[in-house]
């Protein structure tokens, strides 16, 4: 199939772009432009740096200039909230949005980043999470999104452990709702040792530059287990790595990714995401 990879940009084009702070490094315009010209759609997706003080604006210029859709990153996911017009189910339990959609004005906050990590670790490494033993490495804002998400596919049991145990008792009391939810701190994880199937570390322990850190004490892996990290840059951690040197199935953090763009794609155009396009987009 012969695709057309040009840009045309006329008073017709669709505007999409990316708000944080900083910018300079994302990788969303160059994905998101990519899979626009995949799909034929006469859109332009772009790198928007807005301070926090400047983010109301920001958001007024959304609805001024009519831009279909936005992604918000960091520093914004949580004070943009209150900017919009709605704020979808999933995306005010987790209490953050990424994306937002336009709709004539009228804004909906949603939160892509959980679902986008489920689809992924379904797609790329495991695609039955019902009745698995997951352990859940930090609970800050990434390991929120993903923590509801995972727990809305019918989990055995959700570990949450944390290097401040407070914080993982408070994730999980905050979803008890939606599944079998513990927190507990990094030292209890020894206990769980031959219980656990899927291990994920949300925390940015072993990232880039620091890529010789790492979360747990991979002598407490097994063979038969799912290690997800989601990080990607490096593309395999030292967590990784060691947990494939042990016989594991390993999911790296760039499919997280990947997939979160994805869903908002699919919320923005109507149409199914071009996975592989955007996939290698972000390998080039
Ligand atoms: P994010 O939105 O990326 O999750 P965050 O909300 O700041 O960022 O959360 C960072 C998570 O990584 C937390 O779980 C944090 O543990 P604490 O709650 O104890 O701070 C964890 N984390 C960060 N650096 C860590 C380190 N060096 N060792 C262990 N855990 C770390």
């Amino acid at each position: 199939m012969s695709k057309d990879t040009t840009v045309h940009i006329d008073s017709d084009t669709i505007l999409f772009g990316v708000m944080g702070d900083p910018i300079r490094h994302s990788k969303s315009p160059h994905m998101h432009n990519r899979a626009l010209r995949a799909k034929g759609v006469n859109g332009v997706y772009t790198a928007l740096h807005i301070k926090p003080e400047a983010l109301r604006d920001a958001i007024a210029g959304v609805r001024a200039m009519g831009f279909r859709g936005v992604n918000v990153t960091i520093p914004h996911k949580v004070n943009v909230m209150p900017l919009l017009d709605e704020i979808d189910e999933d995306a005010r339990l987790i209490g953050a949005v990424n994306t937002i959609v336009n709709d004539n004005g009228k804004l909906t906050g949603y939160n892509t980043d959980g679902i986008g990590y489920v689809r992924s670790l379904k797609e790329e490494a495991e695609p039955n999470i019902a009745g698995k033993r997951i352990l859940v490495i930090g609970a800050g804002g990434a390991a929120r999104g993903i923590v509801y998400a995972l727990a809305k596919e019918k989990p055995d049991g959700i570990w949450i452990a944390n290097r401040t145990a407070e914080k993982a008792r408070e994730l999980a009391a905050d979803f008890q709702a939606f599944g079998p939810l513990a927190g507990i701190g990094m030292d209890d994880i020894g206990s769980l040792h031959g219980e656990i199937d899927i291990v994920i570390n949300t925390t940015s322990v072993g990232m880039h530059p620091h890529v010789d850190a790492i979360s747990l004490d991979p002598d407490w892996l097994r063979p038969d287990m799912t290690v997800s990290d989601l990080i990607y840059n490096p593309l395999r951690t030292k967590l990784l790595n060691e947990a494939e040197r042990r016989g594991c199935r390993i999911h790296g953090g760039l499919g997280m990714f990947i997939y979160q763009g994805a869903y908002a794609f699919e919320y923005w155009t109507g149409l199914p995401a071009p996975i592989e396009t955007m996939r290698g987009a972000l390998l080039e």
